[in-house]
């Protein structure tokens, strides 16, 4: 239970972290879209461990394979299975925390509710089974440039107490290929820089770093997202809180909102693009959970990664009291990895909210 995600367009994800692999079905997809499957591979890049020097030097080559549903390129309205074969299986790297669960890791709540553990590593909760988002997360993507011309772009806007500003007027000139352009996929090079130094010096320390995603999303027509329960911001927020490591969520103005006046946060009308749009957005695209055309924007929080080299006092599941250190192999900072993630995961939300919407009027 709890591993299929939408209700049109449909995604269930299977596998362990140290199974024999990890994959998506991807069902509802319409059928006669193009799907390219080195875009898939290439998103699964940049999820990647072992693409940077900041990244764990775990390495996992994350071959995706489609197993139905897309035959020359073009889907065919049938379910998309997707897998990736786990190749570089080292469970013996957890072995050693076996009796010990990791603080602030799944470890003990997993075992609390099954009463068996994964033979090794977090199991479901690892971040391995990430991959199989983005693999469906992709083609969701792919289905919603083509049909709607949606764009999908996130970046590092934190790392640790190191924070990148933009303006509204910055926003539009966000790429991939800009976010791309440094390590920690901050699309700004000093303040990448400055990330970078911060991921390093706790790494050095054998400690770990969070941080904050941002995401935009561009051309949503109006009208996405379902009263009551269904909005817009509630499904993002579900889908994003999903995510491994991930805290906190935030559309538009989010918690700076409470400390505003009406009158300045109000994002009044104006005449254009075929109907209204608004002066401001700091409403982030979504009022009354419906998207109103505007950009949508949206702010991930990450903690630190709960595994770290130096040693902490905590207890094994006798009770007694035990140092741990981690021993396995980790990310100090898992931000410019879950970059990719929070795109798909916004796909796979909209892909959803496109097709409720267009059986909602003609
Ligand atoms: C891309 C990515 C990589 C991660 N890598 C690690 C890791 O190497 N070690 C670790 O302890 N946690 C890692 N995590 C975080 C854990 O998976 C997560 O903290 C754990 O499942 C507990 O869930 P929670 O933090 O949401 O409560 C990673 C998360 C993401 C998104």
């Amino acid at each position: 239970m709890g591993s299929t995600f939408g209700t049109i367009f449909k995604t269930t994800t299977f596998g362990e972290s140290h199974g024999l692999g990890v994959g998506a079905v991807v069902d509802g997809c319409p059928a006669g879209i193009t799907i390219s499957v080195d875009e898939i591979q290439l998103q699964l890049e940049r999820r990647r461990p072992g693409q940077s020097r900041l990244s764990t030097p775990r390495q996992e080559s994350d071959e995706v394979e489609i197993l139905s549903g897309v035959e020359d390129g073009l889907t065919l309205g049938t379910p998309i299975g997707l897998l990736v074969r786990n190749r570089n299986q080292k469970p013996g790297d957890y072995r050693k925390m076996a009796d010990i669960p990791r603080p602030s890791h799944a470890d003990y709540s997993y075992r609390m509710k099954y009463g068996v553990t994964a033979q090794s590593g977090g199991g479901r909760a690892s971040a391995r089974e990430t991959l199989a988002r983005v693999a469906a997360g992709s083609v969701a993507e792919q289905f919603l440039r083509a049909v709607y011309g949606v764009e999908i772009v996130a970046w590092s806007s934190q790392i640790g107490g190191e924070e990148l500003v933009l303006a509204e007027s910055e926003l539009e000139t966000i790429t991939r290929a800009g976010v791309d352009a440094t390590i920690v996929r901050c699309p700004d090079r000093q303040k990448a820089d400055l990330m970078t130094l911060a991921i390093e010096s706790a790494a050095s320390a054998q400690d770990s770093l969070g941080g904050v995603i941002s995401c935009l999303c561009r051309n949503v027509p109006a009208g996405w997202g379902e009263p009551v329960f269904d909005k817009l911001d509630a499904l993002l927020a579900q889908a994003m809180i999903s995510i491994p490591a991930a805290k906190g969520f935030v559309s538009g103005s989010g918690f700076a909102a409470a400390a505003m006046t009406g009158f300045a946060h109000n994002d009044c009308f104006v005449k254009g693009g075929g109907g209204l749009k608004t002066e401001t957005n700091f409403s982030g695209g979504i009022q009354g959970g419906i998207s109103n055309g505007q950009l949508i924007h949206f702010k991930v929080a990450f903690k630190p990664v709960p595994t770290i080299g130096r040693a902490q006092k905590t207890a094994d599941y006798e009770g007694h009291e035990v140092v741990l250190e981690g021993k396995g192999r980790h990310d100090p900072c898992v931000v410019p990895r879950a970059v990719p993630i929070v795109e798909s995961m916004a796909a796979l939300t909209l892909a959803d909210l496109a097709l409720r919407q267009s059986c909602t009027r003609f």
